[in-house]
């Protein structure tokens, strides 16, 4: 069916019938009792055969504009293994001077509405008590099995924050991992970006100071989705790491302040990143939502958010919301504090897990090299590793 995904279905269709009053829509009856409607603009515009689809890509090559608005079917009927056969008429069947265009659906791809059924991992937010169930993964196993890269990952959707442990402590072993994945986000900073501390830095990052708990990159129009931090040295005295689950912040919020949660979720606030090659600026509130209204990200960086755009009048409305996602930010209940040691990579939802690291002094015993990788490669890897799985 034009698709390298497997669907299946333990129902059959039993028979399939025309509405008597509407032509275009067929009424498919299912062994459990299920009456599925389907149009038939919404067959024909789905049909795989080599006209109307690419045989190698599987992309469409059939122009939408070809047939008839009033596109009724000529015939229709079952295969002899269940699959739904369908007739188009000639004229404006986009069949090309053909014997006549022919359309076959299989069923479980029917049931299915062609969508692939592999719904991700839900998240799950988390508060201190994480300390203790970090989800851990060896990274030879990682970098060697494929059950193992699939399990991390689903792993990752669910809690956003796992450390990958005993890793080599090599200069760009971070941009394997990720690569591990698929591509590697570049920015400004350079594909891998080093955490050491430096003389005239451009980032507070990259200082021995503390890094109060906040997400990279916000004054990008999109947040890199997955952070990685591998520790090549920790021996400086302070530099533990923070993090605190800005999911479970905003749902804490939602549940006690639901004016505050709301004004956080509408009110833009510009974020700016600038030095003397760039000058980024986005406008987004801090938590963004979903059209379901779920939180979708976590906007959320003290250190180069600029100006809420609210009325002056209203400032100290939006300041007392803000400053409560800071107070959340900071209850020892929600957060947690590592020391990480060498050979370990810290991995997180950018989007989701605030992080951030206590000063350290600055005697050069401290480098962390970072990568960034996109969800939606995530995504994508999930769901081939599942598609090769049983
Ligand atoms: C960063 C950062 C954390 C650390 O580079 O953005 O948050 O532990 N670093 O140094
Ligand atoms: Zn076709
Ligand atoms: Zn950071």
């Amino acid at each position: 069916m034009g698709d390298l995904f497997t669907y299946n279905t333990p129902h059959r269709i039993l028979s399939i019938r025309m509405d008597e009053d509407d032509r275009q829509l067929l009424h498919l009856e299912w062994s459990d009792g299920w009456c599925q409607d389907l149009h038939a603009l919404w067959l024909r515009e789905q049909c795989t055969c080599s006209q109307c689809r690419h045989p190698a890509s599987l992309e469409r090559i059939l122009d939408q504009t070809s047939y008839s608005l009033d596109l009724v079917p000529t015939g229709l009927s079952m295969t002899g293994d269940g699959a739904l056969l369908m007739r188009w008429p000639q004229n404006n069947g986009g069949d090309r001077g053909d014997s006549g265009h022919e359309s076959c659906f299989e069923a479980p791809w029917l049931r299915h509405l062609g969508r692939p059924p592999v719904p991700l991992p839900p998240r799950r937010s988390w508060g201190s008590e994480m300390a203790a169930q970090l989800p851990r993964f060896d990274y030879s196993t990682l970098m060697a099995q494929d059950e193992a890269l699939l399990d991390w990952l689903e792993t990752l959707r669910r809690t956003g924050l796992t450390y990958v442990e005993d890793a080599p402590i090599f200069d760009g072993t971070v941009s394997g991992l990720a690569r591990r994945i698929g591509t590697v986000r570049e920015t400004n900073f350079g594909g891998i970006f080093e955490v050491v501390a430096r003389q005239n830095s451009i980032s507070n990052a990259y200082t021995s100071v503390e890094l109060p708990l906040h997400v990279d990159l916000p004054a990008r129009e999109y947040q890199p989705g997955l952070q990685f931090l591998h520790c090549l040295s920790n021996q400086a005295t302070g530099g533990q790491s923070l993090y605190c689950d800005g999911l479970r912040i905003a749902e804490t919020l939602r549940a006690t302040d639901p004016h505050a949660f709301d004004l956080l979720t509408r009110v833009p606030i510009l974020f700016r990143y600038h030095d003397g090659q760039c000058d980024y600026q986005m406008s987004a509130p801090l938590i963004g939502l979903s059209e379901q209204a779920e939180v979708r990200e976590i906007r959320f960086n003290p250190a180069i958010m600029t100006t809420a755009a609210c009325p002056q009048a209203q400032f100290r409305e939006f300041q007392a919301a803000y400053r409560q996602f800071l107070v959340f930010s900071r209850d020892p209940a929600l957060r947690l504090e590592i020391r990480m040691q060498a050979g370990q990579i810290a991995v997180f939802d950018n989007r989701r897990v605030l992080h951030g690291r206590r000063a350290f002094a600055a005697d050069g015993g401290r480098h962390l090299q970072g990568a960034y990788v996109e969800w939606e490669d995530v995504d994508s890897r999930i769901r081939v590793l599942r598609r090769n799985m049983p």
